[in-house]
């Protein structure tokens, strides 16, 4: 590996990109990287013979994302069809477009703004320093297990105002519904078991049905007696007039539960392995770790970009860089292509942790762009000033990659530290 390069798995430039098992190897790059080449807006072909487009260009990605008339998200938002009845049962915020989508983010944004999330700084960093310095000095460990899995979600409890002693069953839930393509974290695999029975519940997941038990319990509790918390204020407000349905409030709840630490902590993890694989950068930043810190938290943001696309389906007949597209048609946006998009970023895999400017699509973009954005900045941010105000330096083992087309994630990083 050359100096300030990222990891990149080359691997076979003609994979099979919605596979679940290309990405146990890795990111396929040289795949995407040919698809941009070649045909930036290819047409996928599924195993039951339907498909959908895949975008691969940076500037595409930003084109259908802001255009929610012509790409409405309102017909799902993961690769896979959903039938009427399924889209209904499991609907968020996610899967509308304005101006109901308006309607339901202003319910949580208020929580989520900039200047909010800075006030949740003291509270994350004493999290943060409480788990690094029972952790660290055990020497050897599993990162993700005892670090980035157990940070985000603690914080998350803390703002939605349930115990952070459910952090661990509810984090587990959240592997069995988003990490429903790994055996490692649920026997219903979504690919490989007959998930009918389950068509109706957020992943196709049993867990999902142990969250919204979860939910009731929580919703129960407020509505006798509110909080000063973020689910209570979904509970007390009225978007149209009408308060939230018990599914909505269910399913939003369970869109906070798995966006809210699924991805965060993938990203923390990602920075350890980039950080290691540049030494120069690595040194950089630990001479001083709060210098940089913003700036290199968004290199590390746009190089992991941890979920890899989502999807929005055309309204009319159109077309995207000259292809033209067929109402109807599924057009899948994959961030992670996007943002090693030669276009748009000089020398993509190169890990610069004073990249500037870095206008990476890992949040996405437009009317959905996401709403934790703030928060997992500052998460990523803080972990890595503390982490690297401890630690001299570090040595990983493999890391153990998640079993998924949607998110870029790792299981397990072995890791053994040198204090400072
Ligand atoms: C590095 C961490 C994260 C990544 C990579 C990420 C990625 C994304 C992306 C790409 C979208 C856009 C989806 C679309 O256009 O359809 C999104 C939306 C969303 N994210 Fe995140 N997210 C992260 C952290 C968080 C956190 C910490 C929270 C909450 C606490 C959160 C909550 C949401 C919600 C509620 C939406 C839906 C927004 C909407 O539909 O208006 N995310 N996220």
């Amino acid at each position: 590996m050359t100096a300030n390069s990222l990891r990149v798995e080359w691997g076979d430039p003609h994979a099979n990109i919605d596979s679940h098992d290309t990405y146990t190897t890795g990111f396929p790059h040289a795949a995407f990287a040919r698809m941009r080449d070649e045909a930036p807006v290819s047409w996928v072909e599924e195993a039951d013979g339907s498909g959908y487009w895949a975008v691969t260009k940076h500037a595409d990605v930003v084109e259908v994302s802001r255009d929610f008339k012509r790409f409405t998200a309102s017909r799902g938002i993961r690769i896979e069809q959903m039938s009427p009845d399924e889209l209904e049962a499991r609907r968020t915020m996610m899967e509308h477009d304005p101006p109901e989508h308006t309607r339901l983010r202003r319910l949580v944004s208020p929580n989520f703004t900039p200047k909010v999330v800075a006030t949740y700084e003291a509270a994350f960093r004493k999290l943060a320093s409480h788990v690094l310095d029972r952790v660290l000095p055990l020497g050897e460990f599993d990162f993700v297990t005892e670090i980035a899995r157990e940070l985000p979600i603690r914080l998350l409890c803390r703002l939605l105002g349930v115990p952070e002693s459910d952090a661990g069953k509810l984090v587990a839930w959240g592997d069995q519904m988003i990490s429903n393509a790994d055996p490692e974290y649920t026997p219903v695999i979504i690919d490989k078991v007959d998930t009918e029975e389950y068509r109706l519940l957020p992943f196709r997941s049993p867990a999902a049905l142990e969250v919204f038990r979860y939910a009731e319990q929580a919703a129960l509790e407020r509505r006798n007696d509110p909080k000063d918390d973020i689910l209570s204020d979904m509970l007390a407000s009225e978007p149209d007039g009408e308060p939230l349905t018990d599914l909505e409030f269910k399913n939003f709840f369970t869109l906070m539960m798995v966006a809210g630490n699924e991805t965060t902590r993938h990203t923390i993890s990602h920075g350890l392995v980039f950080l290691k694989d540049n030494p120069d950068q690595l040194e950089m930043w630990q001479e001083d770790p709060s210098a940089i810190s913003e700036v290199a938290t968004e290199e590390i943001l746009r190089a992991s970009s941890v979920t890899m696309h989502f999807r929005r389906t055309a309204t009319e007949d159109t077309e995207i860089r000259g292809v033209p597209i067929s109402k109807g048609d599924r057009v899948v946006m994959w961030y992670t292509s996007a943002n090693y998009d030669e276009d748009e970023f000089e020398d993509p895999f190169t890990f610069d942790l004073k990249r500037h400017p870095n206008h990476h699509v890992t949040f996405g973009t437009g009317r959905h762009v996401c709403l934790g954005a703030a928060l997992a900045r500052l998460e990523v941010r803080i972990v890595f000033e503390e982490l690297l105000s401890r630690v001299e330096s570090y040595q990983l083992g493999e890391p153990d990659l998640l079993r998924s087309n949607f998110i870029r994630g790792i299981k397990h990083l072995p890791v053994k530290v040198e204090l400072s």
